[in-house]
């Protein structure tokens, strides 16, 4: 077993210091818990339920549709995409103008690698990675499919499954790249590309950028117009607590707004939609990229959640989140590294999103005694990793160590060999 050179208990007092001096510990009891007992982490995919956005969900839900009915729409509800945009513009580094909330994060991703691709109409390569999420890489490829102009996608390798190196990526581009198109974090491995760099080596070859940060917002410090991103997608329902299936947000950068020439276009997107003309003509700002009538009760909460994030501040969440991360390897090294676990991300604090990825060849048995029996909630990729997502606004440092306390037990115990291989539907 790779030892380092603190005891367990060492551990035990450092958690314990780091909880006793931690600015946000108290940001824990503004969310909704069920058992005391059971232990989170599975942040990264679905936050937790912030106990604002229940309280004024039963508001807006009795006066806003129950009473106001209709007239909601002009009081509460047309400005709501542009409204919360801009105030998750700010958690970006956005201006005000630039961002909306709107659909899925699929959805806006082929909304933009279509409008990019019609900016740059003879250039013909998309450059990815296999690290990217799957929806991302089916969309890039329909979006490609359906355009039928010679479009290729060039998916970079990893060497190691946790990187991707950035040499190899200078080395792809070039004067054919239309749009470069990454997640990062990466879903599995949480792996943290070098955005600002990247980005502006992308510049360099005549290329566009468009960041999926989904994995990103709400726990690391973001800075898209300082960096001169082009366009950026992201879930709302992880660290910034939307609630299950909240619309996602797109950010385009003020200079691309009035070429943004999407599909599927639609009446939200009209510049007056409720003159119901029958030809189309964009709206001037970021309300072009909207389709179709937004989801209201889905859009609401994700204002409470990213108010939190505001209330907490990205750079406090960014440094717990890199302290839980380091905290959580410390204690791998020393416990569970000797039971048939590896390490599936980054080891570097600075090249680490807010989730460890761990791989154990019985990943599936295991997660399913965890969240079963044992009380702790990750969640499993296929095929063998255990992910672990340490959301700084409600996991204290002592979860980290109690969470591998759990993770040890469930090997040493034997116990995830009740558990069968047969896959749920959502793991
Ligand atoms: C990186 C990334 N991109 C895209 C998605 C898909 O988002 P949606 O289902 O909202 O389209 C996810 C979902 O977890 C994701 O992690």
């Amino acid at each position: 077993m790779k030892k380092n050179d603190l005891t367990w208990s060492d551990l035990v007092a450092l958690a314990s210091r780091l909880d006793d001096n931690d600015a946000l510990g108290d940001f824990k009891t503004l969310f909704y818990r069920g058992d005391p007992d059971e232990i989170y982490l599975d942040g990264n995919s679905l936050g937790r339920l912030p106990l604002e956005s229940q309280r004024r969900l039963e508001d807006i839900v009795e006066y806003q549709w129950g009473s106001g009915l209709i007239r909601s729409w002009g009081a509460h509800w047309y400005d709501a995409p542009t409204r919360i945009g801009d105030q998750l513009a700010g958690l970006i580094g956005a201006h005000p103008g630039e961002v909306i909330i709107a659909d899925s994060t699929t959805i806006n991703l082929f909304k933009l690698v279509i409008s990019a691709l019609m900016i740059h109409p003879d250039r013909k390569e998309v450059l990815s990675d296999v690290l990217n999420f799957p929806t991302d890489l089916y969309t890039i490829r329909g979006a490609l499919a359906m355009l039928n102009r010679g479009h290729t996608l060039v998916l970079l390798e990893s060497k190691d499954g946790i990187r991707i190196s950035l040499s190899d990526y200078q080395h792809a581009l070039n004067e054919n790249t239309a749009l470069v198109t990454i997640s990062t974090p990466t879903f599995k491995s949480g792996f943290l590309h070098d955005i600002a760099l990247m980005t502006r080596l992308a510049h360099e070859a005549g290329a566009l950028v468009l960041w999926d940060f989904s994995h990103a917002v709400g726990v690391i410090p973001l800075d898209v117009d300082g960096w001169d991103v082009d366009f950026a997608v992201g879930c709302t329902y992880k660290y910034l607590n939307g609630g299950p299936g909240s619309p996602a947000f797109l950010y385009v950068n003020q200079k691309h707004i009035a070429k943004i020439g999407h599909q599927p276009i639609g009446w939200w997107g009209h510049r007056t939609p409720f003159t119901f003309d029958l030809a189309y003509q964009p709206a001037d700002s970021i309300r072009r990229t909207l389709s179709g009538t937004p989801s209201i009760l889905s859009m609401l909460p994700i204002e409470f959640g990213v108010d939190l994030v505001q209330k907490a501040g990205i750079e406090r969440i960014r440094e717990k989140s890199k302290g839980l991360g380091s905290l959580f390897i410390r204690a791998f090294d020393h416990r569970l590294a000797g039971l048939g676990y590896q390490l599936g991300s980054p080891r570097e604090a600075g090249q680490r999103g807010g989730h460890v990825s761990i791989q154990h060849p019985e990943a599936y048995r295991i997660y399913q005694a965890l969240t079963q029996e044992l009380k702790l909630i990750p969640d499993f990729r296929e095929p063998d990793n255990i992910r672990l997502g340490f959301a700084p606004l409600y996991t204290s440092f002592e979860d980290v160590l109690e969470a591998v306390t759990r993770l040890a037990r469930v090997i040493e115990d034997r116990i995830y060999e009740k558990y069968t291989l047969q896959r749920a539907k959502v793991t």
